[in-house]
C-alpha cells in the first residue's frame, strides 16, 4: 500500500516512520524546502527517541521518501494522512487553515479514489469542512471523484512516541463508510496484532474522544497538584496519598505526580480549545477552567517558594536551574513551566544559571542571552544561592550531593518534581523544598 502524509513535523515524522517501518509504502510531504531538503539528507528536525534510526533506515530500503510536491506524492496513494499544525490562533482556537490548504491540495490535485485521514488534532466537526474544502476543488475541476474522509486523532507521547506508535493502547478511527474502515483496518493491522484494538466511530466521536483523553489527563494532574497543595498546608504527604489513591484500580497510579504543572504542546492547547468548543455550543466546560486555573497558579509555585525562602529579597540572587523542557527525554519548551519560573526570576532581578541535557538550543530561541548557560549540570551551581529542579531528567535523580552542597552558597534545593528524598535531602545538610509536602520546618533561612 502505498500512502502520503502531509506536514513533517512531530507527529508527521512519527507516523510516516512506522508505517513504512512495517513495510508501506510511504511519502512525506512539507511545504518547508529546507526541512525536506535536510531530511532527504538524514537531518531530522526534531529530537525522540530512535526517530533518527528508523527514519535512515527505512529511506535506505526506498520505503520512505521525502519532497514538497504533494501532487507527485498522490500518484498511486490510496490513503493521505494530514498532520499538519494548528496553532492557537488570538482567541485560543485552533487556527485550521493549513489543515484545510491540504484538503484543497488533494481536491486540486488527486485523481484516483483518496482517503483523507485527519491525525492533527483539530476542534470538533473539522472533518466535516475538510469534505467541503476538498468537495469545493473537484467542483472547480468540474470532476467527479469519489473519496472520503476520516478521523484518527493520535496519543502520542513526546520521547516515546515510537513505541506508542509501535504498540498503542488503542487507535482511534472515526469514518463514514465501509471502504474508509476496510483501508484503515489493513493499515493498523500490523499495529493491532498483540491485541490492542482499533476502535472505530463516527466521525464526531473520534475528533471529540481526542480532547476528552486530555482533558481528563490534564485534570488529574491539576487534581493532584491542587491536593498536593492542600497537604502541605494540613501537613500531610502527597507521595503517600499519591500511593493510597492510586492503589484503588478505579484510580489507577499514573499520571498522578504532583509538580509544578503541565506543559507541552497538547494538554494547554487542547485543554482551552474544549473550553472553546463548549462556550461556542452555550455549554460552560467548569471542570476544565478549573483544571487550567490550577495549572496555571502551579507553575509559580516554584518560584514563591525561592522568594519565601530569601524572604522576598531575590534581587542579585543567582538561582541555578536543571531543566527546561517541560518534560525529560524531549528538547520542547512549549508552555514548559521553565518559561513562567524563568520570566518571574529575571523580573524580581534574579540571575538565572541554567543546564539541561538537551533543550539548551531551544532555550536561547526563548531567553536569548537573559540568562546563562551550562552544559554541565554541576558548573550551574557555581556561586549560586539555590538550586531549582525543573524537570525531572534521570541525570538529576542521583547527583554527588557533596558536591552540590560545596558549590551552592547556601544549600537550599527546590525540587518542583520530587525527585529527592526529605530524609536524605535532611543528611546531606540541605534545606530541602518540594510539591506537596511541609518541609519547611526549621527550613527558613535566617
Ligand atoms: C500528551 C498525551 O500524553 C498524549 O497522549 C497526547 O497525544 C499529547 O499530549 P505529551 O504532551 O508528550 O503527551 O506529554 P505527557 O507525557 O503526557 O506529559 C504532559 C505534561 O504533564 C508534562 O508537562 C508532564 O511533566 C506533566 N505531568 C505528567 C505531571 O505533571 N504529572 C504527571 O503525573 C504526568
Amino acid at each position: 500500500m502505498k500512502i502520503v502524509i502531509v506536514g513533517s513535523g512531530y507527529v508527521g515524522l512519527v507516523t510516516g516512520a512506522c508505517f513504512s517501518e512495517v513495510g508501506i509504502d510511504v511519502t512525506c510531504v512539507d511545504i518547508d524546502r529546507n526541512k525536506i531538503d535536510n531530511l532527504n539528507k538524514g537531518i531530522i528536525p526534531i529530537y525522540e527517541p530512535g526517530l533518527e534510526d528508523m527514519i535512515t533506515r527505512n529511506m535506505k530500503k526506498g520505503r520512505l521518501s521525502f519532497t514538497t510536491n504533494i501532487a507527485e506524492a498522490l500518484k498511486d496513494s490510496e490513503v493521505l494522512f494530514i498532520s499538519v499544525g494548528t496553532p492557537p490562533d488570538e482567541d485560543g482556537s485552533a487556527d485550521l487553515k493549513y489543515v484545510l490548504a491540504v484538503a484543497r491540495d488533494c481536491g486540486k490535485h488527486m485523481n484516483d479514489y483518496l482517503l483523507v485521514v485527519t491525525k492533527s488534532t483539530v476542534p470538533v466537526g473539522t472533518s466535516i469542512k475538510v469534505k467541503q474544502a476538498l468537495q469545493e476543488e473537484l467542483d472547480k475541476r468540474n470532476i467527479d471523484i469519489e473519496f472520503d474522509v476520516a478521523s484518527n486523532p493520535e496519543f502520542l507521547k513526546e520521547g516515546a512516541a515510537i513505541d506508542d506508535f509501535l504498540k498503542p493502547d488503542r487507535i482511534v478511527v472515526g469514518i463514514e463508510s465501509e471502504r474508509a474502515e476496510d483501508l484503515m483496518k489493513s493499515l493498523y493491522k500490523p499495529f493491532t496484532l498483540n491485541g490492542h484494538p482499533v476502535i472505530f466511530m463516527d466521525i464526531i466521536s473520534a475528533e471529540m474522544t481526542k480532547y476528552a483523553a486530555n482533558s481528563m489527563l490534564a485534570t488529574k494532574i491539576s487534581f493532584i497538584n491542587d491536593i498536593a497543595n492542600l497537604c502541605e498546608i494540613v501537613g500531610a504527604d502527597i507521595n503517600k496519598v499519591r500511593k493510597g489513591i492510586g492503589s484503588d484500580s478505579r484510580i489507577g497510579h499514573k499520571f498522578l505526580y504532583a509538580g509544578i504543572g503541565y506543559g507541552g504542546s497538547c494538554f494547554p492547547k487542547d485543554v482551552q480549545a474544549l473550553i472553546k468548543t463548549a462556550s461556542e455550543f452555550n455549554y460552560e466546560l467548569r471542570v476544565l477552567k478549573a483544571v487550567e486555573a490550577v495549572n496555571k497558579d502551579q507553575k509559580l509555585i516554584l518560584f514563591n517558594k525561592i522568594t519565601n525562602y530569601f524572604k522576598g529579597a531575590i534581587k542579585g540572587k543567582t538561582i541555578a536551574l536543571w531543566g527546561l523542557s517541560f518534560k525529560p527525554q524531549t528538547d520542547d519548551m512549549r508552555e514548559a513551566p521553565s518559561l513562567d519560573v524563568v520570566k518571574n526570576l529575571l523580573e524580581a532581578g534574579a540571575i538565572v544559571k541554567a543546564y539541561d541535557p538537551i533543550a539548551i538550543n531551544e532555550a536561547k530561541h526563548h531567553f536569548g542571552d537573559t540568562i546563562l548557560y551550562y552544559e554541565d549540570q554541576y558548573e550551574t551551581l557555581i556561586d549560586a544561592d539555590c538550586l531549582a529542579i525543573l524537570t525531572e531528567w534521570p541525570e538529576f535523580k542521583i547527583p554527588n550531593f557533596k558536591i552540590v552542597r560545596k558549590l551552592l552558597n547556601t544549600p537550599a534545593i527546590f525540587d518542583g518534581r520530587n525527585i529527592y528524598d526529605r530524609e536524605e535531602m535532611k543528611e546531606n545538610g540541605f534545606d530541602y523544598f518540594c510539591i506537596g509536602i511541609d518541609t519547611s520546618k526549621n527550613n527558613v533561612k535566617s
